[in-house]
């Protein structure tokens, strides 16, 4: 079939249970040029040299074709994720100086227990039931309950930035189901009600001592200096956003593929040293981030033979890499003691994601309990019904019957 509609099928919310095969067309192609002047990228050694080149940039504004998801809001700036070295890394910097090594090396590890604890009270809750949301009852509220204390952000106001979160992803998925225009000026309302939220938040921190995020942005400035108003206010977005979108799929797919592979859930029931390696299995199998959509070329670049053009946007198809069988045995094979595993789960090269450690321990301690104590899980929905976005793919329900809750 023609290589240049394979994003339009890609992206086919007809499409969104099962989008492996459009990627296996796509690797054949190598590069895929689409009717709008984008490029399609589907190979694991393509994209690995994409993601690590400096001729590439994850600002989209460096385009020159029209670009329909680029969301300025006034007075929230492009967060580090949307744009370049140095001022990408000066802002990861800035941000990772309360969350990982090496100021706050111990910070994560420190969340273990606490995880575990909101893990054990959620699905404490399902006793008597017989049938669950997964999502709902579990994959959702755990991550959330994770950033909002990380961040330093009350959890009981979780409805209201559920809704602008949704409203900014909207904006940025690449089929629609209403008008552009319309999806485009509610997500610029909605990053400025998230914004505004954020920064007044971080505001009454000013001064007082509390171990969150929010409040070490404004009181713990490093050698790298402190964020501005505006950069503190979109670096909070984008965690928030983050916090919020990713985690959710990967433990929602986590447990379809279980169920899917039953011999697999009783092998993690059994060893569940294993967890942290079927973990890695999932992020390359079924990936809650299936592509970057905003890479672009800032020179003529040669991609397998094609010249990609200075300006036109590359779209990184990382779920498809990652099943590219040129670099991993048998790839279609869900298989959790897989040993040779370098997927693109969380991307790579200077981007590559800035909560991997937060968001690896968050999905070995939910499936490990999951797994632990649902009592005869079955399927009640297969395929489930997926969210919209084709780009952090993952179910919207996951219907399940059990049997029951262990201790
Ligand atoms: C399973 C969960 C997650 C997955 C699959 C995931 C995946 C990714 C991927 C693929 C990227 C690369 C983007 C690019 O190259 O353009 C990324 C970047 C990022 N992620 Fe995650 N992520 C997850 C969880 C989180 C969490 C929990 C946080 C926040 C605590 C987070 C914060 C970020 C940030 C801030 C970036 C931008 C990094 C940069 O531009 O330097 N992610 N993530």
């Amino acid at each position: 079939m023609a290589a240049e509609t394979l994003f339009r099928r890609i992206t086919d919310y007809a499409n969104r249970a099962d989008p492996y095969p459009f990627y296996a067309e796509l690797r054949e192609h190598g590069v895929a040029r689409q009717d709008n002047g984008s490029y399609l990228v589907g190979t694991y050694h393509e994209i690995a040299a994409l993601l690590h080149d400096p001729r590439i940039s994850s600002d989209r504004r460096k385009r020159t074709v029209p670009d329909d998801a680029i969301i300025e809001a006034p007075g929230i700036p492009v967060a580090f994720i949307g744009l370049d070295d140095p001022e990408h890394e000066r802002l990861r910097n800035i941000a990772m100086r309360s969350f990982g090594p090496p100021h706050s090396a111990s910070r994560i590890d420190a969340m273990h227990d606490e995880i575990t604890a909101i893990a054990t009270e959620l699905i404490d809750a399902l006793q008597g039931r017989d049938r669950i949301d997964l999502v709902d009852d579990f994959a959702y509220p755990l991550p959330v309950t994770v950033i909002c204390r990380l961040l330093g952000v009350p959890r009981q106001d979780e409805s209201r930035f559920r809704a602008w979160s949704e409203a900014v992803i909207a904006g940025v998925d690449p089929t629609p189901d209403s008008d552009p225009a319309e999806r485009r000026r509610a997500a610029v309302a909605a990053r400025m009600a998230m914004g505004r939220y954020l920064s007044e938040l971080a505001d009454n921190r000013r001064g007082k001592s509390s171990d969150d995020m929010l409040s070490a942005f404004v009181n713990d400035p490093g050698p790298d200096g402190a964020f501005t108003r505006p950069e503190l206010t979109s670096t909070a977005v984008l965690l928030l956003i983050a916090g919020h979108e990713t985690t959710v799929n990967l433990i929602a797919n986590g447990m379809l593929t279980f169920l899917r592979h039953p011999e697999a859930m009783k092998l993690l029931r059994r060893a569940p040293e294993l967890m942290p390696r079927a973990v890695e299995e999932l992020l390359r199998y079924e990936p809650p981030v299936q592509m970057l959509p905003q890479r672009t070329a800032l020179t003529d670049v040669e991609v397998a033979g094609v010249t990609v053009p200075k300006g036109a946007p590359l779209i990184l198809v990382l779920a498809s890499g990652s099943r590219d069988p040129r670099r991993f045995h048998d790839p279609d094979r869900f298989d959790p003691t897989r040993r040779d595993n370098q997927h693109f789960g969380f991307g790579s090269g200077v981007h590559i994601c800035f909560g991997a450690p937060l968001a690896r321990i968050e999905a070995q301690i939910a499936l490990t309990e999951l797994t632990r104590r649902l009592e005869d899980p079955r399927l009640l929905q297969d395929p489930p019904p997926y969210r919209r976005s084709p780009i952090l793919r993952g179910p919207r329900h996951l219907p399940l019957e059990i049997a029951g809750i262990r201790a």
